[in-house]
Order: structure tokens, then C-alpha cells, then sequence
């Protein structure tokens, strides 16, 4: 067996999967985000490692085997959130994630600081709030005392993963998301470091996301249950890993992953084509390869919100049960997804959502459909970018919540024009830590192999041609709302 621990923004989920990839138990943990301030989002890691520490224990004791015949784990994780670790390998202060976005005024100073042409030369990134250098320039400025005690930082998965080990390192598809990665070269950036007075040794040691990293500490072992001998592979960036979780293991492949955040990413097999920052560009979890990827901050998250504003205790089954009732185009009712400001493409952390088109007539069922087109619709500007830069998109692989209600992966065929395949027991992020543990442990010679074994399609909707039409109509009409609104704050 091998063990895939996904570190996500609302709870960790541990997956037990077996040598055909099948998911022979699954825990989820939750943890609370905090949010003292309008664009602040904080976790605490130790929520991260006694949900953890928790769901480990839950799952083992239910485990009829021997721990011992658990033979790797490795990891995905959110993105981007900074972890400040003092001399003593101590957490200095809760965590910044990667939708907080209160760092606009230093995204600003890297600009002009390091340049917007060379940052993004170097990093093939553009300065966005979500990312970590510049939560790290804001602790560096806000809280300076705090600051010089800093060590290392670290990503979140990294930091639970020095909790199993001992050791601390940073992986390079995560490394990727910090904006101090020469992401073609794949080396911290002096540059970046010296420009922006930050000491290179707070940058911690890179590994690969296969890479055999340490095994289980006695103390881990025995606070779990798992054995020491279990080898401890280093992981990944959650839609790296939801890439691998998905084969989107060579060119032309398409990934949308809808969890509180969508992303809509495709292989790349060069370190250096390009999307002028248009969408993010990282190193993949596979050996040498990499990705492109567009972000919708609120994908989920925007159901999220409507369910506990408008529906009190329903679950979201309840919430989305009529959304095939609705004709396409939400009877007139627009949405967009901007309740957090948005990244792809418009990278503004101050526009805010909408719905435009309301009439008396409507139902909250109508709201609900158009949420869910909203959010499509934002995840379909990235295949537009995409399909731009003269990438063939005929095929996308859809996982994660949007993949659960077949009304939203028909609406995702008809939006995105292009076939979306659901794959059979799809568990995206986690199914990915553990095939990088599965192929850590030499039970495969490639990933590309570990997938042929491990992944499974299951079903295929096709585009129905006036839907696509309707959809196109709706979706100039969509993006015009950014223009409209982008200045009511
Ligand atoms: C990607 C991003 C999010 C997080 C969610 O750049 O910020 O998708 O990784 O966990």
C-alpha cells in the first residue's frame, strides 16, 4: 500500500490506496480558516498536523493489515502559503494562504524593484497577491520584529511533511508558486533575493516531488500508528499532484479541477513558451515537465458562500437538485465569480462578484444555476487563452467538486466546447500524492505507467451545438461585467 495526504485549504484528506490503485480507505479532517480582516485568510499548521495526526489514526485503526506493509506517503498541498519557522523549526505565526489577498501594495514594490520584465523572465510569473514572496515582503514590512527571527519559510504540505521527517525541505512544483524560483533553471533566485533584501538561506533546500526524503520519527510513528519504516516521499503543488491524480502526463493533456478554487491547467512539455504571464507557469510534479494554469479564486468557494447565506443547513446535493430544471443561460441571470477579486485573467484582487439580469420571476434555483455557469464561465477564459496561443483543446478531464453534479459537466462540455471526461472513483490531489509515492517505490517505471494502472475513465459528455452557441452569446455578455464593474470599490 502507499498513503496520499492531501493538505487542502478546508481539510486534509488521507487516502490508503493498493498496489491497482484502488482506494482501499479515505478520512477527511477539516480545519477552520481565519479571517480577522477583509482579504485576510490565516490556518494555524498545527491544525494541519493534529488533523492530520488524527485522521492517520482514524484510518489505521480500521486498517485490518500490517503497518508495515504501508510502504510510501507522500503529499499534496494548497499552494502558495507561507510558513515562518524560527531557528528552532517553530512556527512564528499562523500561515498566510493563498487567497489572501492583502499584499496588493507589495506586488507593486517587486515591480519596482526587481521589474515586471524580469520577474517575469526569471519566475515566468506575473506579482499576485496569492503568491508567497509577497507575503513575505508584507510580514518582512508589517511585523519586522517578528520577521528577524525567521529561519526558513516553507509551503504547507512541506511543513507537515518536516513533522513526519525531521527534515526540512521545499519541493520544486510548489517551489514554483513562491515567485523566488528560476522555474526554467529550477534554483532560488539570488537575484530576486538580493533585490529585494531577503537572505537566500531562509529559502530551504530543493528536492523532486518523487525524491525519497527521510522516513517516519519514532515520535510520529508512534503518536499514528505507522510504521518507521515507511519511506516518505516529498510531494507536491495540489494541481501538480491533481495533474498527475488525472494523467495530464503529456502534451495536449487538459485538467479542470473545480475544489474551493478552480483551476483549468494543460501540460507543457518546454520550460519556456510563451503565455506573458497571461496564466501561471510552474514545474510540474512529473520529471521535467511543466504546466500552465488559470485560476478562478472562488470556484467552490462561491456555492460555498451562497449555501450559507441563503440555505442555512442544506447540503450541497440538496442546493444543486434543480439545476437541470433551468434552461441554459440561468433564465437571463448572470453571474460572476469575484467575491474574493479574481485571478485568471483580469489578476485583480479588488473586483467584486455580481449577478446581473435579476427579475422578479426568478427562483433561488435560477441563482444556483447561474453560480455555477459564473464559475464555468470563469474557467472558461483560461481555455479561451489557451485556445489563443494555439493550444488544441478537444478533451478536458474534469475532477473535484465539479465533477460530482452531471448537470455542471454537461454545462462544462457546453461552455468549454470540448468533450469532458469524469474519470471512474476520481480522487484528483490525493490519488496524485500517492501515485508519487507508488512510483517513488519503484512499483512503476513511470508515472505515465502508474496512470495506465491507477486511472480509470468513466463516463464522456459531449458537446451539444446549440447549447455552445447560447453559451457563446452569454459569455461576451459575461465578460463585459468586469469592465462595468471593476471600479465600484
Ligand atoms: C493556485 C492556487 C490554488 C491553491 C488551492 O495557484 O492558488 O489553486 O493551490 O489550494
Amino acid at each position: 500500500y502507499v498513503i496520499g495526504i492531501d493538505l487542502g485549504t478546508s481539510a486534509v484528506k488521507i487516502l490508503l490506496v493498493n498496489q491497482h490503485g484502488a482506494v482501499v480507505q479515505e478520512v477527511s479532517k477539516s480545519y477552520p480558516l481565519i479571517q480577522e480582516k477583509t482579504g485576510y485568510s490565516e490556518q494555524n499548521p498545527k491544525d494541519w498536523v493534529d488533523q492530520t495526526v488524527s485522521g492517520l489514526l482514524d484510518l489505521l485503526k480500521d486498517f485490518d493489515g500490517d503497518p508495515e506493509d504501508i510502504e510510501g506517503i507522500s503529499f499534496s498541498g494548497q499552494m502558495h502559503g507561507l510558513v515562518l519557522l524560527d531557528e528552532n523549526n517553530e512556527v512564528l505565526r499562523h500561515a498566510i494562504l493563498w487567497n489572501d489577498t492583502r499584499t496588493t501594495a507589495e506586488c507593486k514594490r517587486i515591480y519596482e524593484v526587481v521589474g515586471e520584465k524580469r520577474l517575469l523572465s526569471i519566475t515566468k510569473n506575473h506579482a499576485l497577491e496569492g503568491f508567497t514572496l509577497p507575503k513575505i515582503v508584507w510580514v518582512k514590512e508589517h511585523e519586522p520584529e517578528l520577521f528577524s527571527k525567521v529561519k526558513t519559510f516553507v509551503l504547507p504540505k512541506d511543513y507537515l511533511r518536516y513533522k513526519l521527517t525531521g527534515k526540512l525541505q521545499m519541493e520544486y512544483s510548489d517551489a514554483a508558486g513562491t515567485l523566488l524560483l528560476d522555474v526554467s533553471k529550477k534554483e532560488w533566485s539570488t537575484e530576486i533575493c538580493e533585490l529585494l533584501d531577503i537572505d537566500t538561506s531562509l529559502c530551504p533546500p530543493l528536492v523532486h516531488t518523487y525524491q525519497e526524503v527521510g522516513k517516519i520519527t519514532s515520535e510520529f510513528a508512534e503518536s499514528t500508528g505507522l510504521a518507521n519504516s515507511t519511506r516518505v516521499f516529498a510531494g507536491g503543488a495540489d494541481n501538480a499532484c491533481g495533474a498527475i491524480g488525472s494523467g495530464i502526463l503529456e502534451d495536449g493533456k487538459t485538467l479542470c479541477s473545480i475544489g474551493t478554487s478552480g483551476v483549468v491547467l494543460s501540460y507543457e512539455a518546454s520550460p519556456d513558451k510563451d503565455f506573458q504571464g497571461k496564466v501561471h507557469y510552474f514545474n510540474h510534479g512529473a520529471p521535467d515537465a511543466f504546466y500552465t494554469m488559470g485560476v478562478t479564486l472562488a470556484a467552490g468557494y462561491s456555492l460555498t458562500w451562497f449555501k450559507d447565506v441563503f440555505a442555512g443547513d442544506e447540503s450541497f446535493d440538496d442546493l444543486l437538485v434543480d439545476v437541470g430544471s433551468v434552461p441554459v443561460g440561468s433564465n437571463g441571470l448572470v453571474f460572476t465569480p469575484y467575491l474574493v477579486g479574481e485571478r485568471t485573467p483580469h489578476a485583480d484582487a479588488a473586483i467584486r462578484a455580481s449577478f446581473i439580469g435579476m427579475d422578479s420571476s426568478h427562483h433561488r434555483k435560477d441563482f444556483v444555476r447561474a453560480i455555477l455557469e459564473g464559475i464555468t464561465f470563469s474557467l472558461n477564459e483560461t481555455i479561451d487563452i489557451f485556445r489563443q496561443k494555439g493550444k488544441q483543446i478537444d478533451t478536458v478531464i474534469s475532477i473535484g467538486g465539479g465533477a460530482k453534479n452531471e448537470d455542471w459537466l454537461q454545462m462544462q462540455a457546453d461552455i468549454f466546447d470540448a468533450d469532458i471526461v469524469r474519470l471512474k472513483s476520481e480522487q484528483g490531489p490525493g490519488m496524485g500524492a500517492a501515485m508519487l509515492a507508488a512510483y517513488g517505490c519503484s512499483w512503476f517505471d513511470s508515472l505515465k505507467d502508474c496512470a495506465n494502472e491507477f486511472l480509470k475513465e468513466d463516463k464522456r459528455f459531449h458537446p451539444n451545438k446549440t447549447n455552445v452557441e447560447k453559451y457563446k452569446k452569454m459569455f461576451a455578455i459575461y465578460q463585459d461585467i468586469y469592465g462595468q464593474t471593476k471600479d465600484i470599490n
